[in-house]
Formats: C-alpha cells, structure tokens, sequence
C-alpha cells in the first residue's frame, strides 16, 4: 500500500488541508512532517469550517490514526487548545518524543528578533517558529520526551531562560522571564500530553509493515522552504519530499506517491521578492473571490498569476509524481487568464529560478496568455464536477499545465468542500 506525500508547491496556502482531508478517506494514518502552528489549514466538512494549525487534517476522521512527527515544532497551549475545541468528535493522536517545544522565550524572541531587522523583516507569524527550529540546530532545544522528565526539564529550562533573558536584553526587550513559572507550566504540559508522547517513526513503519495507506500532509510550501525558498523570506523548516520524510522518520524511499498541491494562482503572506505580483482590480477580484487573508494571521494575502517557473523549480527538489490542481473556481468568469512561463531579467530572459534575491527581484514575468473559463451557478458546477464535463477554457489551461510540468493532474479541485473535487 503506498504513502502519498501532499506538498504546497507555492508559497503555502495551496489548499494542503482540503487535499489531505479529501485523500484521508482511504487513509489509515495521516502524519505531520514539519512546521508548526504558523501553519494554517482550512477544512469545511458537513458545512463547518475548521481551521486546524498543529493537528493533522486527518483528526478530522475518526477512524484515522493522526501523528506528530519528529520534524515538527510544538507549541503545547495551541495543541491542547486545538484538541480541546474538537472534544471527543476526533481520531487517535500521537506525538513523537523528539518533536522540539516552542517554548514562552521563542515567542518573544520571534517578535524581538523581527523588530531588529528594520526594514528588511520576514513577516514571520510569530509564533516562535525561528527561534525554536534555531535552538534545535544550536541544540539547546527542549522536546516533547523532556516533558516527562522533571528534572531534565527543569535543568534546560534554567539554562535557556538565562540565555534568552540575556538575548532579549540584547534586543533591548526588558523581559524578565522567571524559569521556575515556566518549568511549573512546562510540568503541565507533560501531565496533559503524556498518553500521546511515543516514537511516532516506529508507529509508521509498523502501519506500512501491516500494509496501510498512509498520508504525510506538509505544511508551508517549497518557496518557504529553508534552502530553496527565497531565503531568507522563508520559513524555518524544509516542507519538500525529503523534510517530509525526514520529519515523520520513514525512509524516503517509502514514499511512492508525491502529490504537489498548486493553487490556480500565486500568493504569498509575508515579505520577499514576488516576481509579477499584482496590485490591480484583478487582485483585488481573487482576493475577495479566494478569500485570499491568512487563517493564522488574517493577513490579506499577496496575488498575482500561476508561475510554471517556480513549479518547475519544485518539481525539480520534490519529484511529484500527480498534481492536485485547486480554487480553479477564483478564477471563473475572467476574460482572459495568465501563465508565467520565463522571465526577463537585466541578462536575459530566464527559465530556472535563480538563488539570489536580488536576481528575483529583477525578474519581470513573460506570461502565456488564455481565453478565461465561464462562471457557472452552484447547481451547474455540481453538475460538471460530477459528470467531469469542466469548460473547454478550464481544460485548455489545465492541459499547458500537465505538459508544461511533465506531470498529470491527479485532483481538479473547484471549491472548498469534499464533494468539489475531481478526481483523474
Ligand atoms: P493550506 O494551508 O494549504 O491548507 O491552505 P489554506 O487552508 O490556508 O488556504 C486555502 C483556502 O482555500 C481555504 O480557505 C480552503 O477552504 C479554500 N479552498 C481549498 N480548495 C479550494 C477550492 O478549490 N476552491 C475554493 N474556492 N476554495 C478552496
Ligand atoms: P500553510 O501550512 C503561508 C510564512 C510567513 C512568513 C514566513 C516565515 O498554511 O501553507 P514563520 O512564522 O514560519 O517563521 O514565517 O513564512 N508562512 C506561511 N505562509 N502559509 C503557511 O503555512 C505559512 N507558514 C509560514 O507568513 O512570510
Ligand atoms: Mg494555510
């Protein structure tokens, strides 16, 4: 039985929630590789909306095992917020002993440490993201496994609150964080969770050893990916096929199925570069069609066309081997749709993505341009999703698409609910 990887293939907000809820009607585990509560996934079921940001689409099915992998970063109040909201109407949960906490500290440093880049800030969502994935790599982290070890925890805690009180004050943020509060809610953490905490990299080997299909649903999207995003206007995780396995802790070459979800158009929350981003009425149109405003930060999102430049770049790291192809629907009713296919830049016109931000700030986007698709009441759309009979314009667009990527479209998706997809 496969496992399917689902990854955002732009600058995340794809539609990752809606594809992995929708696939997870096979599945039997659904795992989170990475990223944390920075994430935002939407999923409508039954006609109500959740807005999940730490828990797998998957805990939305209650026969679904749903798992926190190694790669992610907790924070435990939204966790056990998150939990609590949905109360007994979910699936099992298990979180690995070596996903890393966002700690009171990594918060605060989030925001300090935005403060002192002046102009040039990330746009992070402050959630302490940065400072946590930071103090991995710099190990000085705390993981879920230390949350039930009192005195571990208590002797970290004391050595990262001395050191982040002291980088605080470097950034002139006069908190004086007390550790002995912190290790005392830190204690209550591991109290509420510890039913939970296991080796979710053996749990998953022992559900592909029994032969089930399991999803890995990644957060963010390839160009917020830490080394071939726009560094630095990225995040602090690899959401591609390598973190995602990486983070669950299976082999890579487990993964049979890597399904790259690509919304319609761009956006993007956040500062960095954004080559051919649209500040017109045609913006203004996806936006409030899409609904284009972050669900963690109720940021308007920025805009603009679909870019097969940077699809291209994510096909290269990733290797999806389907796309998922959603909120074709936004753009119904335009009079014509555009595609960016190369760019010009000061030395030429380009067709791969270039490293250096300054290089993509440069580049002016060389668009196809198609005959838009009509817009269609809600009956006339049921009716096409169900007898897969879309516009011959919508198919057009879709077609350059697959042959332009080399990859065939797996999920045709026209609008938020479960029953607004196509499957090929
Ligand atoms: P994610 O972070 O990749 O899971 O995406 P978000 O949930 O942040 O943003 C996608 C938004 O688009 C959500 O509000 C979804 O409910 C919605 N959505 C997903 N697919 C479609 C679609 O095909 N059409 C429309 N109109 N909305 C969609
Ligand atoms: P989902 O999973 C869109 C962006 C932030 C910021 C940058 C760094 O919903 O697709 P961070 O807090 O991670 O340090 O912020 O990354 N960002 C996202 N943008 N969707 C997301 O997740 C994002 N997660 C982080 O806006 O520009
Ligand atoms: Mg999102």
């Amino acid at each position: 039985m496969p496992i399917t990887a689902i990854i955002g293939s732009q600058w995340g907000d794809e539609g990752k929630g809606k594809i992995t809820d929708y696939l997870a009607e096979r599945a039997k585990v659904v795992s989170r590789s990475q990223g944390g509560n920075n994430a935002g996934h939407t999923v409508i079921v039954d006609d109500k909306t959740y807005k999940l940001h730490l828990l797998p689409s998957g805990i939305l099915r209650s026969d679904v095992l749903s798992l926190i992998g190694n790669g992610v970063v907790i924070d435990p109040e939204v966790l056990l917020n998150e939990l609590k909201q949905l109360g007994t109407k979910r699936g099992e949960l298990m979180i690995s002993e070596r996903a890393h906490i966002i700690m009171p500290y990594h918060k605060l440093l989030d925001g300090a440490e935005e403060s002192s880049r002046g102009t040039a800030t990330v746009g992070t969502t402050g959630r302490g993201i940065g400072p946590c994935y930071g103090d991995k790599v710099l190990r000085f982290g705390i993981r879920v496994g230390d949350l039930i070890e009192p005195q571990i925890l208590k002797e970290k805690i004391e050595a990262n609150v001395e050191r982040s009180n002291a980088m605080l004050k470097y950034y002139t943020k006069n908190a004086e964080l007390e550790s002995e509060e912190i290790f005392e809610e830190a204690k209550k953490w591991g109290e509420a969770l510890k039913d939970m905490i296991g080796d979710t990299s053996l749990i998953l080997k022992n559900k592909i050893d029994e032969g089930n299909e399991i999803l890995l649903e990644g957060a963010q999207g390839v160009h917020i990916d830490l080394d071939y995003g726009t560094y630095p206007y990225t995040t602090s995780s690899n959401p591609t096929t390598a973190g995602l396995a990486l983070g669950s802790g299976i082999s890579p070459l487990e993964i049979k199925n890597v399904v790259g979800v690509v919304k319609a158009y761009l956006t993007r929350v956040g500062s960095g570069p954004f080559p051919g981003e649209l500040d017109n009425e045609e913006a203004e149109m996806i936006r409030e069609k899409g609904n284009e405003y972050g669900t963690t930060t109720g940021r308007p999102r920025r805009c603009g066309w679909l870019d097969l430049v940077m699809l291209k770049l994510s096909q290269r790291i990733c290797g999806f081997t389907s796309l998922a192809v959603t909120k074709l629907d936004v753009l119904a009713g335009m009079e014509e749709v555009k595609i960016c296919v190369a760019y010009e830049t000061p030395d030429g016109r380009i067709e791969e993505m270039p490293a250096s931000i300054n290089r993509i700030e440069n580049c002016t986007p060389i668009y196809e341009v198609f005959e838009g698709w009509p817009d269609m009441n809600k009956e006339e759309w049921k009716e096409a999703i169900e007898n897969d009979s879309l516009p011959e314009q919508l198919e057009t667009y879709l077609k350059f698409i697959s042959e332009y990527m080399g990859t065939r479209i797996g999920i045709i998706s026209l609008g938020p609910e479960r029953n607004e997809t196509i499957i090929r």
